[in-house]
Formats: C-alpha cells, sequence, structure tokens
C-alpha cells in the first residue's frame, strides 16, 4: 500500500502511516510525470499541498488511485467534484495551520506597525553609516492595543486571529456572510479563559471603524477588497491577506499604498502565484512573505498527523 506525499509530509505523519502499513513515498515528482510514475509504483494514495496539481488528466489515468489527500485548507488544486464522482476519497485538514496562519496575520502586523519590513531592508545597506536618519525614519511607530482589527471571514483561521487580537488588548470587529454570530473563548496558559460573544457588522461598518483589516474567506470569483472598498476605510489604515491571491485588487491595493490612503499591507498570498507581480514586490509598504501561513512545525505535523488517522479509516 504505497502513498505518495508528493510536495511532503511530516515525519510524524510518516511514522504514523509506516506504523498501519502503508509504505510512503516523498519524491517530488514532476507534474507531467506523475500519471506514469503514480501507475509504475502502484500508488494508492497521493498526498499534495498547494504546488501539485491533481486535475483530470491524473484523475482518469490512473485506474488505481484510490484517495487524494491535500495537506492544508484549500483544495483549489484539485479537481474535488470530479474525483469524487469518479470514486475517489478526496480528503483535507481544513483545522490544523489555524493558529499558525493566525500567528502570522499577527507577524505582519507588529512588524508593520514599526515598520519592520522597511527596516530589514535598509539597516544591512545602510545601518552601519546612516543610523541616526534611519532612526528617525522608523520613529513614528504605534502600538496594537486598543486599536481595532476588522476580520473579514469569521471561519477557524478569523477566529484564530481574533484570539491573538483580544490577547494583545485588540477590539475584534467581524464580517462573514454565514456566521451571524459567534462565541469565542480565549484559553491562557494557566487553564484561565475568557469569553467573548460577537454579532457580525456589515462590510462596510467593518471598513469605516477598523484600523487594520485582515482576509480569511476562501478563493472568490470577486475582491473582497477593491478600489470602493479601500475609500471607505479610515487614512492610515492597514491590510493583512493571507488568505487566498485574488480576494484584494492588488491594483488597488497599490493605489492605496501610494497615495498613503494605506500605511502598509502584509501579504503571504499573491494573484499571480507562484510569480508575485514586481509592482508588489518592490513596494516600500508591503510585508512580504511567501505563502508560508501553514508552514510551522506545529501545523505540519498535526497536518502530517490528521492525514494519517483519515488514510487509515479509509484504506485499511
Ligand atoms: N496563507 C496560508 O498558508 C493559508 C493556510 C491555510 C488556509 N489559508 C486560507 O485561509 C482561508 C480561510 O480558511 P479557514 O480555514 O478559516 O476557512 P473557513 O471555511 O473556516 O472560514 C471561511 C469563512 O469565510 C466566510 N466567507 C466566505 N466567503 C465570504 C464572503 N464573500 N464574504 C464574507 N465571508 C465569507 C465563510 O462563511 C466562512 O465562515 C482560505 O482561503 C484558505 O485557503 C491560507
Amino acid at each position: 500500500m504505497k502513498i505518495l506525499a508528493n510536495d511532503g509530509v511530516s515525519k510524524s505523519g510518516i511514522a504514523a502511516l509506516e506504523k498501519e502499513g502503508f509504505e510512503v513515498l516523498t519524491t517530488t515528482v514532476a507534474q507531467e510525470q506523475l500519471v506514469n510514475f503514480i501507475n509504475e509504483n502502484e500508488i494508492i494514495g497521493l498526498l499534495v499541498r498547494s504546488a501539485t496539481k491533481v486535475r483530470t488528466d491524473i484523475i482518469d489515468n490512473c485506474p488505481g488511485l484510490k484517495l487524494i489527500g491535500r495537506g492544508g485548507v484549500g483544495m483549489d488544486n484539485i479537481d474535488v467534484t470530479y474525483a469524487r464522482k469518479k470514486g475517489l476519497h478526496v480528503i483535507n485538514t481544513p483545522a490544523a495551520s489555524s493558529e499558525s496562519v493566525a500567528e502570522l496575520v499577527f507577524a505582519h502586523l507588529f512588524g508593520g506597525v514599526r515598520f519592520l519590513y522597511d527596516a530589514n531592508r535598509n539597516m544591512p545597506l545602510d545601518g552601519d553609516t546612516k543610523f541616526k536618519e534611519l532612526k528617525k525614519t522608523y520613529a513614528n511607530g504605534i502600538e496594537l492595543r486598543g486599536k481595532t482589527l476588522g476580520v473579514i471571514g469569521f471561519g477557524r483561521i478569523g477566529q484564530a486571529t481574533a484570539k491573538i487580537a483580544l490577547g494583545v488588548g485588540m477590539k475584534v470587529i467581524y464580517f462573514d456572510r454565514k456566521i451571524e454570530t459567534a462565541a469565542i473563548n480565549v484559553p491562557f496558559f494557566d487553564g484561565q479563559s475568557v469569553s467573548f460573544d460577537f454579532n457580525s457588522v456589515s462590510k462596510e461598518a467593518l471598513l469605516k471603524e477598523a484600523d487594520f483589516v485582515t482576509v480569511h474567506v476562501p478563493a472568490q470569483k470577486e475582491y473582497i477588497i477593491g478600489k470602493s472598498e479601500i475609500a471607505l476605510m479610515k487614512d492610515g489604515a492597514a491590510i493583512v491577506n493571507a488568505a487566498r491571491g485574488g480576494v484584494i485588487d492588488e491594483v488597488a491595493l497599490i493605489e492605496g499604498l501610494e497615495s498613503k490612503k494605506l500605511s502598509f499591507a502584509g501579504l503571504d498570498v499573491f494573484e499571480s502565484e507562484p510569480k508575485p507581480e514586481i509592482k508588489i514586490l518592490m513596494n516600500p509598504n508591503i510585508s512580504l512573505t511567501p505563502h508560508i501561513g501553514a508552514a510551522t512545525g506545529e501545523a505540519q505535523d498535526r497536518i502530517g498527523i490528521e492525514l494519517a488517522t483519515q488514510i487509515t479509516a479509509l484504506l485499511k
């Protein structure tokens, strides 16, 4: 019983699968070689993250394949409905990475309000000759405490982000098209916890009130934030996108940053991923990460174990 983890899988996931008698191959096979590799090696389970695409060519031409597993949430790289119609199991691990993505949002926010994205670019170049000038350039930071975080999309990651915000002392407001009310329980290290009740506000109200907006919706057909939404936002507000490229209109974002309407943006995902636009990459007011929201040891361990548990239940 062979499983190919084409975009890698955690050691804990491999160990859990091997314990159940599966053989796990971690070779990264090129997209165009996948059909041959799967058939020649009698692979029954194909595990992917976001890099490998599982389209109809693989689904139609690999008769021995029984399961497709996505380590993560979004399954936009898999033809899910088609695969299920053909009798394949298609699984993912929706909850495993929420905390890691939420922490990355705060890495962008904390970095943003103290200009770390820019200081880290300029200190290696001028830190020894223009220290005082740089000190002045980055002197007008602000605190997150007491500010308002607007969360668009209040599912798993939106709520995990809200928990951190509450711990930092921020006010949280949210807009979700389905979740009208939510109770958030914030646990502390010593077993204490505090609960908060929320009601969804309108997108417009959120954009007008929030000092920082973070987006946590799945891939969309239309932008959630474009030119008219940015116009509604407070002067000097900031936006973080660790959801999906195409959720925010990057052209409108650049305009918002260049006109100083927005103070900064934090982006983990990009419209033209894996080749983000040069205007985005070179903008001095964008904090950039290459789609690493779920890329922590803890999240990858949880993903591996969750996949192994589901695979064992379905294929053994
Ligand atoms: N950066 C990363 O590495 C990374 C990692 C994991 C997930 N993600 C992305 O994060 C996003 C959220 O994941 P999640 O686990 O929280 O999903 P989720 O399904 O738990 O929550 C999404 C929420 O968005 C709401 N929603 C959908 N469309 C909306 C709209 N147009 N307006 C308002 N609300 C809307 C839904 O009602 C839902 O409550 C997904 O896009 C996922 O792909 C990114």
